[in-house]
């Protein structure tokens, strides 16, 4: 004879005494599992006395019915009970204080952003090149044929024949008049890349911002005049200019423009080396064969153009004494422009 009750009773027993949901899969097998106690009953019903088999089978399918429930209920409940635990542990507490660094804009980055902005009040496209340039955009188109000693002027890294890293912003003068022709405005702020003998004003890779304008009957007036407007809204008042000729084949006339020093207002300092003046901007009305190398109509058109050096402009306005400290990613330096 079959005792059901005290069957139900021991697996109740056991059952009491899981504490974690791991061990019910085990009691699972040992009660209702494919050779579980109950499962193994049932299959032997098959000796017994058709009579007796009726009422004991049922008994044995409710009692199987009944262990399952018991095992379920009992899984959720110590499924509950383990979140629950964990949750405790792992609590997130949403009103400490928080020590997440932001992130800021590299000075140059919001210089150039300031500059953009200028420019493109004034009708500026801002353009791109590519830092990888050939020799003819970087040289030939500039006025400067392979034979010719200005060459020497800018240290090059030559990768492969006929492709160079890029050692100023001016070659996208070419392939802007190239591509957009006349009249033309615009400014290419950009990295640029020279075989340097690194110290505290000489890196190898550095920033320029190119600007252009071509229309008709343009003088250097014009030119002075924005050159004075960015220098004003880069320092947040009027600067005092200066214009002396500066040798670059791609201009004729070509000028270095000299700013007052905006630290001792042209007085004098260890910035400007006493002169009371800054070497910033080169410059100069587009040299002629530059135009026609653009298949720019020079009877109709003329142009300026000034080569802008970003990098040695952030030093200046932020009194920054070594370029090398722009790239260097210490975050002693960047947090001191961080807004
Ligand atoms: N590309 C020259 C350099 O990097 C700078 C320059 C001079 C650019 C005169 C100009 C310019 O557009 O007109 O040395």
């Amino acid at each position: 004879m079959i005792d059901i009750s005290s069957l139900y009773q021991r697996f109740q027993d056991e059952l009491s005494q899981v504490r974690a949901s791991g061990i019910l899969e085990q009691l699972m097998q040992k009660y209702v599992g494919k050779q579980g106690e109950v499962t193994l009953l049932l299959k032997n019903l098959v000796n017994v006395p058709i009579e007796e088999r009726k009422i004991i089978g049922g008994q044995l399918q409710d009692l199987r019915q009944t262990i399952e429930t018991a095992l379920e209920e009992k899984l959720s409940h110590l499924e509950f009970q383990e979140i629950t635990a964990k949750e405790a542990q792992e609590s997130l507490d949403v009103t400490q204080p928080s020590h997440t660094m932001l992130g800021s804009l590299h000075p140059l980055t919001q210089v150039q952003h300031q500059l953009v902005d200028v420019f493109q009040s004034l009708g500026f496209a801002v353009l791109r090149g590519p830092e990888a340039e050939s020799e003819y955009y970087n040289f030939e188109a500039l006025n400067i044929p392979s034979t010719h000693p200005a060459r020497d002027m800018q240290d090059t890294f030559f990768l492969r024949s006929g492709v160079v890293m890029r050692t100023h912003t001016s070659p996208v003068q070419v392939r802007a008049m190239e591509k957009y022709g006349a009249p033309l405005r615009m400014i290419v702020p950009g990295r640029v890349f020279r075989n340097e003998a690194l110290d505290a004003s000489h890196e190898h890779t550095f920033y320029q911002l190119e600007g252009m304008m071509i229309d008709e009957n343009l003088t250097i007036s014009n030119l002075l005049a924005v050159m004075k407007l960015l220098l004003k809204e880069m320092f947040g008042r009027e600067i005092k200019v200066r214009l002396r000729p500066g040798y670059f084949p791609f201009v004729e006339p070509g000028f270095e423009l000299d700013a007052e020093c905006a630290f001792c207002s042209g007085k004098g300092c260890n910035v400007c080396k006493h002169s009371g003046w800054i070497e910033l901007i080169p410059c100069g009305m587009i040299h002629p064969k530059v135009l026609e190398y653009g298949k720019i109509d020079t009877k109709k058109y003329n142009g300026w153009a000034f080569g802008l050096g970003l990098s040695r402009l952030v030093m200046l306005k932020y009194k920054i004494d070594d370029i090398r400290l722009m790239q260097s990613g210490d975050l002693r330096f960047l947090q001191q422009f961080a807004f």
